[in-house]
């Protein structure tokens, strides 16, 4: 034998040597939970070690985090539901949780990388990402929903948007509000490809965000397609998106991978609640090695072709340093 391609894999000096991909602080985005109050910090019950933080704690967390290396966070909030309505207004009320929340990590940290969420689920009676009328998702009315979102969150600091609705145009939409208002630096970064997936349980458990009626099929994707992934990312990189996500990661390393082959622009990918919720009820039925599943989980989505990942264990493995 001429090829005996175990000679590269001998011992561990050489497997380093000819590793291909690696996973750094740099890479990793840590979403974070909100809820209102003082010195408040619920655990998720369906998501073990992560928790829903008063803004107060909040900003021990981000500290923590920062002197970790970790310095990119995106932040979903848990809003009460009396202040739940048709229109998410209070999505954009410039004394609401989410907009001091972003306010107040940027005074204390203007070194962080704030992410906001721009989707109308948390703040929505109904529970969907667009404007409920006679049972239909509306497209073009929630855009205008969208825009004051954008907005209000690049006021009160956000270094990136992040679209996470499936409206059709709302980047195009959201870049020409933002842009009008002088935040032509604020980035974008879109939801691309984000399916209708059933691994978005815990989150919406986090933020008690579940849909009333129905489900998201006539906004999110159909698991089953790939080609459709192309057209979303194509659109919004005409319209102006600054990173292109996948969501969720790990049933989706196709779509990364097949992204990444026709785009310049750097993917992100959302390894989601319910894929940390599998990962982390394994560990803890003692059927899986903590350290070797996680870095794996990580590794794989970045071969697949994600720069940035957005995950729940971004903490854990710079606090164990495990990469
Ligand atoms: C809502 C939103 C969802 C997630 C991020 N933004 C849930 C949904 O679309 O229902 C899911 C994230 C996760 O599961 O970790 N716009």
């Amino acid at each position: 034998m001429l090829q005996r391609p175990r000679r590269n894999r001998k011992s561990e000096v050489i497997r380093q040597m000819v590793q291909e991909t690696y996973v750094s602080a740099a890479n990793l985005i840590f979403p974070l939970f909100i809820i209102d109050g003082e010195n408040q910090k619920t655990e998720v019950s369906s998501m073990p070690g992560i928790f829903r933080y008063s803004v107060d704690n909040l900003l021990r967390e981000v500290e923590s985090c920062m002197k970790l290396g970790l310095k990119t966070f995106d932040l979903f909030p848990n809003i009460d539901e009396a202040l739940k309505d048709t229109f998410a207004t209070e999505s954009y009320r410039e004394e609401s949780l989410y907009l001091r929340a972003i306010r107040e990590v940027k005074k204390e940290f203007p070194e962080a990388c704030v992410i906001t969420d721009v989707a109308m689920d948390p703040y929505s009676s109904d529970g969907h990402d667009g404007i409920v009328d006679n049972g239909e998702i509306l497209n073009d009315a929630t855009l205008e929903v969208l825009g004051k979102m954008a907005l209000a969150h690049a006021r009160a600091g956000a270094d990136i948007i992040a679209p996470s609705d499936m409206m059709d145009g709302r980047v195009g939409f959201i870049r020409q509000v933002l842009d009008e208002h002088g935040y032509s630096g604020v980035s974008i970064m879109s939801y691309s490809a984000k399916y209708a997936s059933a691994f978005y349980g815990p989150f919406r458990d986090a933020l008690n965000s579940a849909p009333k009626f129905g489900d998201k099929k006539t906004y999110q994707m159909n698991p089953a397609n790939q080609r459709e992934a192309l057209i979303e990312a194509n659109l919004d990189e005409q319209e102006g998106a600054d990173f292109l996500m996948v969501k969720p990661a790990l049933p989706y390393l196709d779509v990364i991978k097949l992204l990444k082959d026709n785009t310049e622009l750097p993917i992100a990918a959302y390894n989601v609640s319910g894929e940390y919720a599998m990962i982390k009820a394994a560990i803890q039925k003692g059927w899986l090695n903590e350290q070797r599943a996680i870095t794996e989980v990580l590794t794989s989505i970045r071969r697949a072709g994600a720069t940035a990942i957005l995950t729940y264990h971004a903490k854990e493995v710079l606090e164990n340093k495990w990469l």
